[in-house]
């Protein structure tokens, strides 16, 4: 590992007394140490054993082209104090020696609380040209715990799946008190890590900071919809803050939709330490005689190219390794919530189906608001839990609006929460034991509704047949909404009480037993498009994305916002995965919203009968320019030219993968005087030097003209290297430009 700079950051001053005194440093690396090198295109991870047989972490940065080097990293390291093997530790354990933040913390069957691991064995299974597995085997050479390293790693996405497997090898029960995913150790200058916080229509808020000795934790203890506190996803820059194009930077994600917590410790060698996992707060997890945990995996990816190479890697292993259906396609859509919420009816919904065919989208999404009878939803305070048709909104139920859509042109997809109840709903008051609450206490709300308790199978049940009655009856709905709108509250299980099993595994059993209902669902219905939605993004990450083909970023739809959160989704999520939709949120002109929609996967939510003429052509416009972009923007490359949070345009750009095509979106973000227009061209990436482009407008509004000249040609090299300007003024707020290579 590289060494930290300054003498004051040399910490093992016993060693450099003793050195003074002259005595030699007792080498605490082993001559024949086992190296495991973890190792993608370009970046490794070696992990090797010292002289107590501990695996520690040995480097993380590049890959070094002989492997046979990595065996030489550890002498190269004078951390020789006490600290030795326990702040590099591959995965660091407590109760003995360990004196800093843990990933694992066990009770043992006989009480005792010391874990400490040892290196055992281990092996790599290449699965393809670029998949391999490596496990690697840690036991406690006192009490029979085994712990199990996992290392995935994709090679040419550069991206590395990290968990572990705790099993119980012990007589009797344990306790799990910390059982993190992943423990990983840097060894840079400085380290600044950016997080993400927000709340109901501000997701997504990045916050850089550098961080200084201590620990900094990133967590969420809202059981269900987490991201609404904070998500688990960060980048984190080493030396200095990185750039698109330049620095250092790992991008990291726990795929995991319940509570979560990353800890980013600073050791006393100025080295960072980090513990990824489960959020261990109220969440002890009792580990039966021969059973084994599996925790969730840590996802990163690590460039010393910049952001923007980080997250293309991201991308492309989400569509090709984890996102639903990443590399296919999706169905552009009419929403009816914004247009109507709870207030609407079979006419009104033929009405809108006549619309979307207007517009000219692939399909109408019936938002909430459709079932319940004795507790109508007719607002969001009864209802929720009674999942059949209101007959008086709908006489003639789900599958006479199936035929109407299909009638009218278009498919026909459907809003559901089927992880929730209204305390006035039938399903409330047949099953209150169903539902997460604490049975002495008054019951608190959050958007007038309470959690089902998925830890109890009857309630998997109970879920999985809401999707499956829909589904059988209804076999041509092509597209479910799946909302959660609330946190949980007063966390008590009666299932788990009555089954005499420990209240705190309540949030880790929630969410197994989400997956556990998604499982069966997509085992059922393959191919169903599912959106991830969580009362805007309350929920989004790659443990719930291997289940749905895309996700609500935020029911904040206001363009101008939407700019920034797209913005910093973009670091994480591919274009394919993220829905914008059209809204009236805003006053901002038609084609402003239009453009900022088409920068993801589109949709709208609005009344189309309101549109006046031009705003209708310019809407219809808009969908059939997107149409003939789309593939570009879902499967090409992302580049980020223009950060929002720091200059008056955002300007993004997807380039496709023969480099022959590529859109580029530019967006005024300023209304200040000096920032009312694009002075300096904007350089773009991603195209062939060599190749040469024409420029279009897209998307130009009814009777107005584009100011831009589409008849000259440019390099590849002059577009990158002086780059173009897309004129953005007052006039011209967004502007969607096609780049097509001329032969
Ligand atoms: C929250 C979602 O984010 C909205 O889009 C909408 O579906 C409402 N729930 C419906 O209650």
């Amino acid at each position: 590992m590289k060494k930290s700079r300054t003498l004051f950051q040399y910490p093992n001053l016993l060693m450099l007394i003793g050195v003074w005194l002259g005595l030699a440093p007792t080498a605490n690396y082993a001559q024949n140490a086992v190296v495991v090198p973890i190792e993608t295109k370009n970046n490794a991870l070696v992990l090797a054993t010292d002289k107590a047989n501990r695996l520690c972490i040995t480097h993380f940065g590049k890959r070094l082209k002989n492997t046979a080097d990595y065996a030489q990293i550890a002498q190269q390291h004078w951390n020789k104090d006490d600290n030795a093997g326990i702040y590099n530790a591959a995965y660091t354990s407590s109760g003995s020696t360990n004196l800093v933040e843990p990933a694992l913390n066990i009770t043992h069957a006989d009480g005792n609380t010391s874990t400490e691991l040892k290196y055992v064995r281990h092996e790599s299974v290449q699965s393809d040209m670029n998949v391999v597995h490596t496990k690697i085997v840690l036991k406690d050479e006192i009490y029979a715990v085994e712990i199990t390293l996992h290392y995935k790693t994709y090679a040419n996405e550069d991206v590395v799946e990290q968990w572990a497997v705790i099993k119980n090898n012990e007589k009797g029960a344990i306790e799990l008190e910390k059982y993190a995913s992943a423990n990983l150790y840097f060894a840079f200058e400085n380290y600044y890590l950016t997080s993400y916080h927000g709340s109901w229509g501000r997701e997504m808020k990045p916050e850089e900071t550098l961080l200084t000795n201590g620990i900094k934790t990133l967590d969420s203890k809202l059981g269900a919809r987490t991201n609404l506190f904070a998500p688990p996803t960060f980048q984190l820059s080493f030396d200095r803050p990185a750039t698109e194009e330049e620095g250092k930077v790992l991008l990291g994600q726990l795929a995991w939709s319940g509570n979560f917590r990353i800890d980013f410790e600073m050791d006393s060698y100025h080295h960072l330490r980090l513990m990824a996992g489960i959020n261990p707060h109220a969440s002890e997890y009792p580990l039966e005689a021969g059973q084994e945990f599996t925790t969730p995996a840590l996802i990163y990816t690590f460039s010393d190219h910049g952001k923007g190479a980080a997250s293309r890697n991201l991308h492309r292993w989400a569509k090709k390794y984890r996102l639903l259906d990443g590399n296919g396609s999706r169905l552009t859509l009419l929403n009816n919530w914004e247009a109507t919420y709870f207030d609407f009816d079979e006419n009104k919904l033929t009405g809108l189906f006549k619309g979307a065919k207007k517009l000219g989208v692939d399909m109408f999404l019936l938002d909430d608001g459709w079932f319940g009878n004795k507790y109508p939803r007719n607002d969001d305070r009864a209802g929720l839990g009674d999942w059949q048709e209101n007959v008086k909104k709908l006489p003639h139920g789900i599958g006479h609006l199936v035929k109407e859509a299909t009638a009218a042109g278009v498919k026909f997809g459907i809003w559901l929460e089927p992880e929730m109840v209204n305390p006035k709903s039938e399903l409330y008051e047949q099953h209150r034991d169903w539902v997460i609450r604490q049975p002495e206490r008054p019951e608190h709300y959050f958007r007038n509704q309470l959690v089902l308790d998925l830890s109890n199978p009857e309630v998997q049940d109970f879920v999985f047949g809401i999707l499956d009655n829909m589904f059988s009856k209804n076999p041509d709905i092509a597209f479910v909404k799946w909302d959660c709108n609330a946190v949980i509250y007063n966390a008590h299980s009666q299932y788990l009480a009555k089954t005499k099993q420990k209240q705190s595994k309540l949030y880790v059993d929630y969410v197994k037993g989400l997956y556990k209902v998604l499982d069966r669902v997509r085992a059922k219905y393959p191919n169903v498009d599912m959106m991830l939605c969580s009362g805007g993004g309350g929920r989004v990450d790659y443990g719930a994305l291997k289940y749905f083909t895309e996700f609500w970023p935020s029911d904040n739809t206001d363009p101008l916002e939407r700019v920034f959160i797209q913005w910093d989704y973009s670091y994480f999520y591919p274009a394919i995965a993220t829905c914008n939709h059209v809204t009236d949120w805003s006053k901002v002109s038609i084609k402003y919203r239009c453009d900022v929609a088409m920068m993801g996967k589109m949709g709208f939510d609005i009344v189309v009968d309101h549109l006046s003429p031009n705003d209708l052509a310019s809407a219809q416009k808009a969908i059939t320019d997107y149409n003939a972009i789309k593939e570009v923007v879902w499967h090409g490359d992302l580049y980020r030219l223009s950060n929002p949070w720091e200059q008056p345009v955002a300007s993004v750009m997807y380039v496709s993968e023969k480099q022959d095509k590529a859109v580029m979106f530019n967006y005024l973000v300023s209304n200040r005087f000096d920032f009312i227009y694009t002075i300096e061209p904007i350089q773009l990436r991603g195209l062939d030097p060599n190749k040469k482009y024409r420029v279009r407008e897209l998307n130009v509004y009814p009777e107005t003209k584009t100011t831009l000249d589409e008849t000259a040609v440019y390099s590849g090299d002059f577009l990158m290297s002086v780059g173009y300007n897309p004129d953005v003024t007052l006039r011209r707020t967004s502007v969607v430009l096609e780049i097509t290579q001329v032969n």
